[in-house]
């Protein structure tokens, strides 16, 4: 089981659904699932494993007997939480009704022990036929879910029950099974994100590490689950993220106006954007030549936070907090310092999370257990303060 129980193995059986199911694993990112492809052997005369490395980012194994020290059938089987094999042919449903484990596949599917469902697409002779009936019956009895196929035309002139189904009707159904529900809609989410800067001169500032990806990690699964997001983005790339409301700032003061004009009307803050604490005294119009570079006097900034936090009426307020030491002590004393019901602190020392894909950390709550978190994606991290973030709204 994976920390945000959105680890989905997808597996490919040898029909010339396959390429349908390319679509479909989009589909399936787009909803915030975390996608393994595995291919049988003999699907990939369809679909190639690079095309489904591509498309899922990750590597793409089909026997046991590649990377054999990774022991694939057990490091797979105990991070997934659901299955989705689409499309299965009439021979991977009667292998996996048989319990044979001859590919890593079918050894994934005896070695777990969580939901799995099945795609099947095959000509409506093989899908009618009593051997099949007899397997998908088993396999239903067992707790399997098997979708019906389509009725249509298939490959050739041939037609009948045995086309692989509508990838929304998949989605819908798999979105059934594993219980994703879009739990967020009508509530207005603000996320901070990226690093402040705070100029010195026309060419030189002072900044930090933040490259805001935990902020669009965040975003995305905010949108997934139905919220209206408002990003306030400071100096960081958002190309990748659609159909929400971007703010893009420069500095802490940018970044306190932008704020302050959104949070009286949102329903939960989640300030991960790294400000910068302290700015010059003053900024030169003029670029300060190198021999007169030699200290700038500084002065603080606000505390974004902790003024949103004396404002606050019923929203909920998630912070973050970068510390390289007494990590625990630190966070708990900014949760309280700042008013916050949930601070995510995590270990900034020797550069580790800075524009990384996963973080360790731990969620500090105002009321309810803490959570520590090993190595996790940073989009695992984003649903588990959502779920957080929800429950505190009641
Ligand atoms: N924060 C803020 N305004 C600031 C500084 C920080 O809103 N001027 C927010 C950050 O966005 C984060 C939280 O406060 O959510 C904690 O930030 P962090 O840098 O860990 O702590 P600081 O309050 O800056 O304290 P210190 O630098 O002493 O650790």
């Amino acid at each position: 089981m994976s920390a945000n129980a959105r680890e989905v193995v997808l597996g490919v059986g040898a029909g010339i659904a396959a390429y349908k199911a390319c679509d479909l694993l989009r589909r399936l990112q787009d909803r915030g699932y975390v996608i393994t492809v595995v291919p049988t052997p003999s699907s990939l005369n369809f679909v190639g494993a690079a095309t489904w490395a591509a498309l899922s980012g990750r590597p793409v194994t089909s026997q046991v007997w590649e990377n054999t020290h990774e022991v694939a059938h057990i490091s797979i089987a105990e991070r997934t939480d659901f299955f989705l094999i689409a499309p299965a042919t009439a021979d991977l449903i009667a292998r996996i009704a048989a319990g044979r484990a001859d590919d890593l596949l079918t050894n994934l599917v005896l070695a777990s022990d969580v939901p799995i469902m099945i795609v099947p697409a095959m000509h409506p002779q093989m899908w009618n036929d009593a051997a099949t009936v007899a397997n998908v019956e088993m396999l239903r009895a067992r707790g399997y879910i098997v979708m019906e196929p389509d009725v249509g035309r298939l490959t050739g002139s041939d037609s009948g029950q045995g086309r692989f189904p509508e990838v929304s009707a998949i989605i819908e159904r798999f979105d059934a099974v594993t219980g994703n529900v879009r739990d967020l809609i009508g509530r207005k989410i603000l996320i901070s994100g990226g690093g402040t800067r705070e100029d010195i001169d026309p060419v030189r500032f002072i900044g930090n590490r933040s490259s805001g990806k935990q902020s669009i990690a965040i975003a995305k699964a905010a949108l997934q689950r139905g919220a209206e997001v408002h990003l306030v983005a400071a100096n960081m790339d958002t190309s990748t993220l659609q159909d929400l409301n971007v703010t893009h700032v420069e500095s802490a003061a940018q970044m306190r106006e932008a704020l302050a004009g959104t949070f009286e009307s949102c329903d939960v803050l989640i300030m991960c954007a790294a400000v910068a604490d302290a700015k010059p005294v003053r900024t030169v119009v003029e670029k300060i030549k190198k021999s007169l570079f030699t200290s700038i006097e500084l002065e603080a900034n606000p505390d974004l936070l902790a003024e949103l936090g004396k404002r606050k009426i019923s929203q909920v307020m998630i912070g973050f907090a970068a510390e390289t030491s007494n990590l625990i002590e630190s966070a708990r004393a900014k949760l309280v310092a700042k008013g916050l019901d949930i601070i995510y602190v995590n270990d900034v020392s020797n550069g580790a999370i800075f524009g990384k894909d996963t973080t360790s950390g731990m969620i500090l709550k105002r009321t309810g257990a803490d959570i520590a978190l090993k190595e996790v994606s940073k989009d695992a991290l984003a649903n588990l303060l959502l779920d957080d973030a929800l429950r505190q709204l009641g």
